[in-house]
Order: C-alpha cells, then sequence, then structure tokens
C-alpha cells in the first residue's frame, strides 16, 4: 500500500528535509509545490513568470494554478504507484478543500498529516545559510550542513544556489503569510483528528524517527 503524507510548517522547517528522507529511505515520491514552482522559473515558462512575481515578495501564488498544478501530478502514474509526500500543498484551506475532494473522488486515504513546528528565530537562522543543489535539489546549511567542497554538490557536484527569497525581509513576510494563511489549513486537519504535531527543531534524523514512528511507517523503512 503506498504511502501518503502531508507535511506542514513554516519556511525553513525542514519540510524539504524530511521529504528527501522519506523519499530515500521508503520510496515516497516527494511533491513540493515550491520545488515546481521554481523549476518551472527555471524553464521560462508563462506559470513560471506568474510564479516569480509572487514567490519573490513572499507572497502566495493564486489558489487556482496551484490547484491545477498539484492535482496534476497527483494524479501522474509515478504517484499512484509510489505514493507522496507532499510539501508545500495545500498552504490555504481553499488549497485543503480541493484536495480533499480530489483524494475523495480517487478514495484514497492518507497515512496522515504532519504539522512541524519550530521558533522563528531558529527560522530565520537556518533559511539565511540555506544552499540548495541546482541540479538534483539536495538541501544544504552553510553551518549545519555544509557540502565537502564550498560551493558544489557532494551527491552531483553541481553548483549550489541561495533562493531569493530567502532574504531576511522576505523570510519574516513569508512567516507572516504562514501565519495568516496555513496556520487555518493546521485547525482544519486537526479539527478532522488527521493532525500529528513534531517538533522540528532537533536532528533531522530524530525528526525522521518521530514522523515515521507516529505514521505508523517506520517498519518500512
Ligand atoms: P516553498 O519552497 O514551499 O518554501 P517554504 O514553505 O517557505 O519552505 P522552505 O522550502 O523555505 O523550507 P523547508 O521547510 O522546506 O526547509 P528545508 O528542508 O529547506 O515555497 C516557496 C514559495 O512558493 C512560497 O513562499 C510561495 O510563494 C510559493 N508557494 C509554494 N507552495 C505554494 C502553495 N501551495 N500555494 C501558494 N504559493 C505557494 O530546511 C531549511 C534549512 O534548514 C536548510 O538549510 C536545511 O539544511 C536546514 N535544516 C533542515 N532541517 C534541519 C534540522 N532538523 N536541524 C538543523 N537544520 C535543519
Ligand atoms: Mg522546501
Amino acid at each position: 500500500m503506498p504511502i501518503r503524507i502531508i507535511l506542514i510548517g513554516p519556511p525553513g522547517v525542514g519540510k524539504g528535509t524530511q521529504a528527501a528522507l522519506l523519499e530515500e529511505r521508503l520510496g515516497v515520491k516527494p511533491l513540493s509545490s515550491g520545488v515546481i514552482f521554481r523549476s518551472e522559473i527555471e524553464a521560462e515558462t508563462d506559470l513560471g513568470q506568474l510564479a516569480k512575481s509572487y514567490i519573490d515578495r513572499g507572497e502566495l501564488v493564486p489558489n487556482g494554478v496551484t490547484i491545477q498544478m498539484m492535482v496534476k501530478r497527483l494524479r501522474s502514474d509515478d504517484v499512484r504507484h509510489r505514493g507522496f509526500v507532499l510539501d508545500g500543498f495545500p498552504r490555504t484551506v481553499r488549497q485543503a478543500e480541493a484536495l480533499s475532494e480530489e483524494l475523495d473522488r480517487e478514495e484514497i486515504r492518507l497515512n496522515g498529516v504532519v504539522s512541524l513546528e519550530i521558533d522563528d528565530e531558529v527560522v530565520v537562522r537556518r533559511l539565511s545559510g540555506r544552499l540548495g543543489c541546482t541540479k538534483c535539489g539536495e538541501i544544504y546549511h552553510s553551518v549545519n550542513k555544509p557540502p565537502k567542497r564550498e560551493g558544489f554538490c557532494d551527491k552531483c557536484n553541481s553548483p549550489l544556489f541561495v533562493r531569493e527569497d530567502d532574504k531576511p525581509e522576505t523570510i519574516r513576510e513569508r512567516l507572516r503569510v504562514f501565519r495568516e494563511n496555513t496556520q487555518p489549513v493546521i485547525d482544519y486537519y486537526d479539527a478532522q483528528g488527521q493532525l500529528l504535531r513534531i517538533c522540528g527543531d532537533r536532528d533531522p534524523e530524530e525528526v525522521f524517527r518521530d514522523v515515521a514512528t507516529e505514521l505508523g511507517v517506520l517498519d518500512q523503512a
């Protein structure tokens, strides 16, 4: 039975880091709306151009295009086969409702919704040092997880980059947008009894163990 998980949490809590561990250890397909938008920007598509105008300011991309983009991915054969770990979607109640409709229609049940929690100051520290691989997407941190060779990926040797929206003023705006739009999504899943709260301010391996244990999928790792 494929594993299906939603990871919710503020910017920098480690959603991408945990999604990568879930893929590595359990083979689950990561679906990050942020990663997909950044690849659309890179490819200079119309959607990428639209998304960039919001992302660079730390604002949310409109619900309509975001829902359409994610539902299309959820219907792919790879995702049906491998399950999914959603990272960064849903981020508004409208998106959560659209996702519930899609899952109901396909008769898909979630293993759970994980809310990763962390203080704002830790977020700012983490994002200020984040580096990402331009090719394989591996995530590093200049202090917590430096690459072996400065500026290059350990896994594929491609150059690393700093995200445009990781400037201190944009990070603060993203935190504000999270509280305003995404906190209600956490409440939405909590009211449905699907929510698991996990502290994200620990070593990534400890966070992973907790996530997998709470979801009851550790024995599959
Ligand atoms: P998105 O790409 O989803 O960004 P985000 O939610 O702000 O989250 P981040 O990717 O910044 O953080 P993360 O939680 O993945 O942390 P990471 O693992 O990298 O979205 C970007 C933008 O796209 C949005 O602002 C919006 O404009 C748009 N968008 C996306 N989805 C949308 C949607 N559904 N609707 C509308 N708009 C949407 O870790 C961060 C750093 O910390 C790394 O350096 C890492 O190495 C380090 N780290 C991670 N875990 C630990 C740990 N346990 N201990 C120490 N360091 C750690
Ligand atoms: Mg991320």
